[in-house]
């Protein structure tokens, strides 16, 4: 294992662009449940069952229940050694961090350059697109339940990407231009929801060293795979000598 840290610190050292994917296995050591690890399940229902429009439009109760429960549990969580081992890499220019999480814990660790691939569970927006801006409510539990749209008065949704859903625009400009990278990690996510899994592959076409950390192997194809937690891994990569 030390031989292995230490040439992921020297290649860290001596990047000059470095780009980080993370997903929710990174804020798994805060107490923030995985879609796939236990504590996924929500009432018996798969997040995959709830987290899409056709869910939302089916029973928008029942969809702003969960994330009123998730945003609740959010709302106590703090980061983690791994969040803060991410947010000094970040003082370096020429670093980026994707982020499919949508718990803001990055931001909170003051980690700087983030493009947030799948938005923030604290943003509401309008579920009609009636041309209200999006706007953050930090309130838990929130009231009325489902929260309305100030504008027009019907249902808000949460302001993240759901199953099926496009990422938008920007962030995933952000996120392909960042895949020009000479050493590229994966951290803490399952690569397979896309269009995120395919950013590892693309940065190993254009070069990249790529690096997956993660306690499971994925089937990822990349040059190194640590497979320990992202919360020790991580410190021992910033003190590796
Ligand atoms: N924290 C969050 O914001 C959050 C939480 C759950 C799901 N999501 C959403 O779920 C979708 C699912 O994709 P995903 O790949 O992010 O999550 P996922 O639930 O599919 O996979 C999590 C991965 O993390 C790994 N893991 C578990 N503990 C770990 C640890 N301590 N260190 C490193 N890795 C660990 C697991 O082996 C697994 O491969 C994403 O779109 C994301 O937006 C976000
Ligand atoms: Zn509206």
């Amino acid at each position: 294992m030390r031989d292995v840290l230490l040439e992921v610190r020297d290649r860290l050292r001596s990047a000059r662009r470095v780009t980080v994917v993370t997903g929710a296995g990174v804020s798994a050591a805060s107490g923030v449940p995985t879609f796939r690890g236990a504590g996924g399940l929500w009432r018996n229902f798969r997040p995959e069952q709830l987290a899409t429009p056709e869910a939302f439009g089916r029973n928008p109760r029942l969809v702003w229940e969960w994330y009123d429960w998730r945003r609740s549990l959010i709302a106590v969580c703090a980061p983690n050694p791994a969040h803060e081992v991410i947010a000094r890499w970040s003082e370096s220019p020429g670093f980026t961090l994707v982020t499919q999480n949508v718990d803001v814990l990055h931001e909170r660790a003051g980690t700087r350059n983030v493009v947030r691939y799948h938005g923030s569970i604290w943003t509401l927006k309008c579920a009609t697109a009636c041309g209200a801006p999006d706007w953050d409510d930090r309130r838990v539990p929130l009231e009325p339940l489902p929260p309305l749209c100030p504008a027009c008065g019907t249902f808000a949704r949460p302001g993240v990407v759901w199953f099926g859903e496009t990422i938008p625009e920007s962030a995933a400009r952000a996120a392909a231009a960042a895949t020009a990278c000479d050493l590229f990690l994966s951290i803490g996510t399952s690569s397979v929801v896309y269009p995120a899994a395919a950013l590892v592959a693309d940065a190993r076409s254009y070069g990249a060293f790529t690096v997956e950390i993660n306690p499971e192997t994925t089937g990822a194809a990349v040059d190194l795979a640590i497979a320990a937690p992202a919360e020790l891994v991580l410190p021992r990569l910033l003190n590796a000598s």
